[in-house]
């Protein structure tokens, strides 16, 4: 395939240096963007009369047609074209004859990749953002129906105080909505037009940056043509952003694999997101959870690849750039992959509400409760530590637990648990524990309907 800078040079290519040379393989995936963008651009060109207005529309009708047979299939990209702004020409020259060849007027492939890249990225938000929202439903309707479900909470993965699954749920609902904030804080930087920088250093043509812009849709043109060619920052931003998900994702996919063993038995997981083993026909394995929580080492490497690659990059494009795509393409795919996958785990698995409830049982993990009750008596908080500690030791060493201490045993640790001991009984409960915790944000399932309700209005937003 000829080249778009054919004439300065004598020799040809090298077919290995071709092959380290070409991008078609990778950027193929950006012929629609490449199309809108050329067609952005060709009508800009007539509208200002930088081209005839017979050329632009017939280069405009040529686009389009071009853009509906590759949508159809009825025309592929040429396989030996160096990148796609090379590929999608050919094929329009193909179809219009000389003529196109006046479309890279007042262009460079320099801005058009930078266009391309954008405008790709915007839909991939987009479509991400979606995943998102569908997870954080699932997530609330999950929750509406774990109010009452308690199970242990855990610091250290050690049974700390009782809550209640909802929750918990909700948990990761809020870093989804973080995550959502991000991915459209980044979405703005991305939405920005760089088309019309040329090469590096704008055009000797009257050209009209603002029509483009409005015609592909983007808020703002980039103000310095260097910055524009040369910046990747908004990939960076895109990465950081998937970064932080997907290791939002991996946590959610820990904590799935951990309820799913024998030892937890807290969730049971369709057959549909489970594989078994070639060997122990026994085994049923929670393959999703464990390629999500694989998966968020390969999106890092695009961030730390992208963050590589930009460091040291002199003003202003340097074929470098080329290796931007790739990264980002992977990090798109594979969210677009984890996200509903992991979604699909959740939504169909079966909470073992009772043995939720077993685990929490007899844990001591209302200890702090009857600790807050001594407080309530009068007795500054670190005493009542100190004498709920032996108290704790107390029912290790006797084998019992917290609520199974009568009252006069619970008197004999201070004068204070005399006074009432069905009071200091009734607050080892679990159902006790989680109720009293009612503080904005907090586990009490009082608690959690406001937070639920705030999530849901969040969730329209
Ligand atoms: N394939 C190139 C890229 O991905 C497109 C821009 C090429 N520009 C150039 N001057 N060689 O960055």
């Amino acid at each position: 395939m000829n080249k778009l800078w054919g004439g300065r040079f004598e020799g040809t290519m090298d077919a290995l240096i071709e092959k380290l040379n070409n991008s078609l393989p990778f950027d193929s995936r950006l012929w629609r963007e490449d199309i809108a963008g050329s067609i952005a651009h060709a009508t800009m060109l007539g509208s200002t009369g930088i081209l005839s207005q017979t050329d632009s529309q017939e280069i405009v009708m040529g686009l389009e047609s071009l853009r509906d047979a590759l949508t159809s299939g009825a025309v592929s990209l040429p396989s030996d074209a160096e990148d796609v702004h090379t590929a999608v020409e050919s094929l329009l020259r193909e179809r219009i004859g000389a003529v196109a060849g006046r479309l890279h007027t007042a262009r460079s492939r320099n801005d058009q990749i930078a266009t391309d890249i954008r405008l790709h990225l915007r839909s991939a938000c987009d479509a991400i953002e979606k995943e998102i929202t569908a997870f954080q439903q699932t997530l609330l309707t999950l929750s509406e129906k774990e109010m009452e479900t308690i199970l242990p909470g855990c610091t250290h993965l050690q049974h700390a105080q009782p809550i209640v699954l909802a929750h918990h749920l909700l948990a990761y609902f809020w870093m989804l909505d973080r995550d959502k904030e991000r991915l459209r804080e980044t979405r703005k930087r991305v939405n920005r037009l760089p088309l019309g920088a040329g090469a590096l250093a704008g055009t000797g043509f009257p050209i009209d940056r603002q029509q483009v812009a409005d015609i592909l849709g983007f808020e703002q043109v980039l103000p310095n043509s260097l910055d524009a060619v040369a910046d990747r920052d908004f990939l960076i931003e895109f990465l950081a952003f998937a970064s932080i998900l997907a290791m939002h994702l991996s946590r959610l996919a820990e904590e799935i694999i951990l309820w799913n063993t024998p030892e937890y038995s807290y969730i049971l997981l369709d057959d549909s997101v489970t594989t078994g083993s070639s060997i122990m026909p026994q085994k049923k394995n929670p393959d999703v959870a464990e390629l999500v929580r694989g998966k968020t080492g390969r999106i890092y490497g695009s961030l730390v690849t992208l963050l590589t690659l930009m460091k040291g990059l002199p003003l202003t494009y340097n074929k470098d750039l080329q290796e931007d795509k790739e990264p980002v393409f992977d990090a798109i795919d594979t969210l677009m992959v984890v996200l509903p996958a992991l979604n699909m785990t959740l939504s169909t698995a079966t909470f073992q509400r009772e043995r939720m409830a077993e685990a929490a049982r007899g844990d001591y993990s209302t200890a702090t409760d009857l600790a807050d009750y001594l407080v309530r008596q009068g007795l500054p908080f670190r005493e009542a530590h100190e004498v709920v500690g032996r108290v704790v030791r107390y029912g290790i060493e006797t084998g019992q637990p917290l609520e199974a201490l009568d009252a006069p045993t619970l008197s004999g640790f201070h004068p204070l648990l005399a006074v009432n001991p069905e009071g200091a009984q009734e607050v080892v409960t679990l159902q006790w524990s989680v109720q009293a915790r009612r503080s904005q944000g907090g586990t009490a399932p009082e608690a959690v309907r406001a937070q639920w309700k705030q999530a849901e209005a969040r969730l329209k937003e």
